[in-house]
Order: C-alpha cells, then sequence, then structure tokens
C-alpha cells in the first residue's frame, strides 16, 4: 500500500498539495501551531538542532520563527535578536510569548525573499522548517545571504552563517523518511536540496546532516566565504515591510 501512495509522481503530488496547501493558512493555524508546537518535544529537539552552529555572540536573525518557541530560546542567548515572518497571525503568538518572557525581540512582518534589513547585517540566520514553506527557495537563500555579514580577511572574521533546519526526503531513500517526506509535500512544503540551494547563492557549506523521523529531517549550514558587494542592494531600498513590533 504505502509503496503503491509513494508511487504517486511528484507532479501528481504537487497537485493535490496545491488543493490543501497549508502554507496558504499559516495566519488561521498560528493559535493551534503555537498550542501544538509547544506539546511536542521532539519539534523542540528538532527546531533546537540549529544552536550549535550559531556563533557564541553578535546579531542573529530568525526568518519565519512562527509561534517563536526558538526565537526565545535565541533572545534568552543574545542581546540583539530579529525575527520576520510573513504571517501577522504566527508574529501576534511569537509577540505574545516573547512579551510573557520579557525577552527583547525586533519583530518584523514581511518576506523572505525581499528582507527589509541592509547588507551584511547579520552574525548567523536561523530558518527551521520555513525555507520548504516558501516556493522561490533560491530568492530566499540568495536574501539571507545578502544580509550575513562579509569575511574580513583583514581581521580573520570569518563571514556569516545561514543555520537551517528542514524536512526533505532522506539520502538512502528509506521508507519511513521518504513516506514523511512524501506527506510534507503533499500539504504544499517544497522538499528541496538546500545545500545545493546554498551553494547557489554563494554560501559554503560546511555542515549537511540527517537526522529524526527516518533521516528526513535535515541540518545545513552555510558559510558566507566570499564578499559580495552589494548586488543585491537594489531589492531593499523598495523591501515592503507592512509592520514592526518591539517587545519588551
Ligand atoms: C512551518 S512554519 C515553521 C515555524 C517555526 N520556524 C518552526 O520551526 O516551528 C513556517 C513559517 O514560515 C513562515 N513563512 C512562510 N513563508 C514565508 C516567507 N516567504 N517569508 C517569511 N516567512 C514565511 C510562515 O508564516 C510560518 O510562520
Amino acid at each position: 500500500m504505502l509503496r503503491r501512495v509513494l508511487g504517486l509522481r511528484r507532479k501528481e503530488v504537487r497537485l493535490v498539495s496545491q488543493l490543501f496547501n497549508l502554507n496558504a493558512f499559516y495566519d488561521r493555524l498560528a493559535p493551534a501551531y503555537a498550542a501544538a508546537m509547544d506539546l511536542a518535544p521532539v519539534w523542540r529537539r528538532y527546531t533546537e538542532a540549529v544552536l550549535p552552529h550559531l556563533p557564541d555572540s553578535g546579531m542573529v536573525l530568525e526568518v519565519g520563527p512562527g509561534p517563536g518557541l526558538l526565537l526565545a530560546r535565541l533572545s534568552a542567548r543574545y542581546p540583539l535578536v530579529a525575527g520576520l515572518d510573513r504571517s501577522s497571525g504566527m508574529l501576534r503568538q511569537a509577540g505574545r510569548r516573547l512579551g510573557r518572557a520579557r525577552l527583547p525581540v525586533r519583530l518584523s512582518r514581511g518576506d523572505a525573499t525581499l528582507l527589509p534589513y541592509a547588507s551584511g547585517s547579520f552574525d548567523a540566520v536561523a530558518m527551521t522548517f520555513t525555507l520548504s514553506a516558501i516556493p522561490d527557495g533560491l530568492a530566499a537563500v540568495r536574501e539571507i545571504a545578502r544580509v550575513l555579514r562579509n569575511p574580513d580577511p583583514d581581521r580573520k572574521q570569518p563571514g556569516g552563517v545561514l543555520v537551517l533546519v528542514d524536512a526533505g526526503y532522506p539520502g538512502d531513500g528509506n521508507r519511513i523518511g521518504t513516506g514523511l517526506a512524501w506527506l510534507w509535500e503533499l500539504f504544499g512544503d517544497h522538499m528541496r536540496d538546500e545545500a545545493a540551494l546554498m551553494e547557489e547563492a554563494g554560501l559554503e557549506v560546511i555542515t549537511r546532516r540527517e537526522f529524526g523521523a527516518g533521516d528526513s529531517i535535515r541540518l545545513v549550514v552555510g558559510q558566507k566565504r566570499r564578499i559580495m558587494r552589494e548586488a543585491y542592494d537594489a531589492g531593499v531600498s523598495s523591501a515592503r515591510c507592512s509592520s514592526r513590533r518591539e517587545t519588551k
């Protein structure tokens, strides 16, 4: 049965996914999503897999923080943290969580493919289960590469890092992982080779490993190794950032 179901071609899966694409409903899903994440310790484990790969200090951005589970951990650890999400419902959930814990984070509504930040603003960007929700993944990774700090060879300072956790098809094709990735895809997510996207966007992949749920979860870390001049700055001036709030 499973083989027959998994035998559906990617194109057919895409068609079904368009019918009930959960990504289109993040605003409405936000309260339920926040409650579910709080009750799922395994989710916390997956998202917190980014933590050991972030620098000890500096400015950190989380793209697509959703209800802010990881963002709360980040803001307890770094004095300067920003979170950007497209969904105002998710930002409301994150704002509440951070407000309750009195954690200062700059929350912005915006799109990962057009970030409202100057080039080289961040030492690290964290992103969990968000790239798969974005149709133009390369545009998002390029934007993230732009806002990461350039390396400074004179000061022997490395470039900023993108630390990403997301779902995908397991490399060894095992049934459990393949079935789970297939389900993610059915619900509207984009399963892709994040490492290849990072390389294409000018980041060097320094870590890549599969873990959890039949190896259908992967952690990929990309570092900005070459100095990018303001190649994408033209886009920033027109970036839309519809609302901004700060929690204290
Ligand atoms: C599956 S949720 C993941 C939330 C959280 N990072 C986690 O691991 O639980 C995906 C999040 O990405 C946000 N998102 C989707 N597309 C986006 C985009 N183009 N720009 C910014 N955020 C986006 C959604 O609103 C949602 O909050």
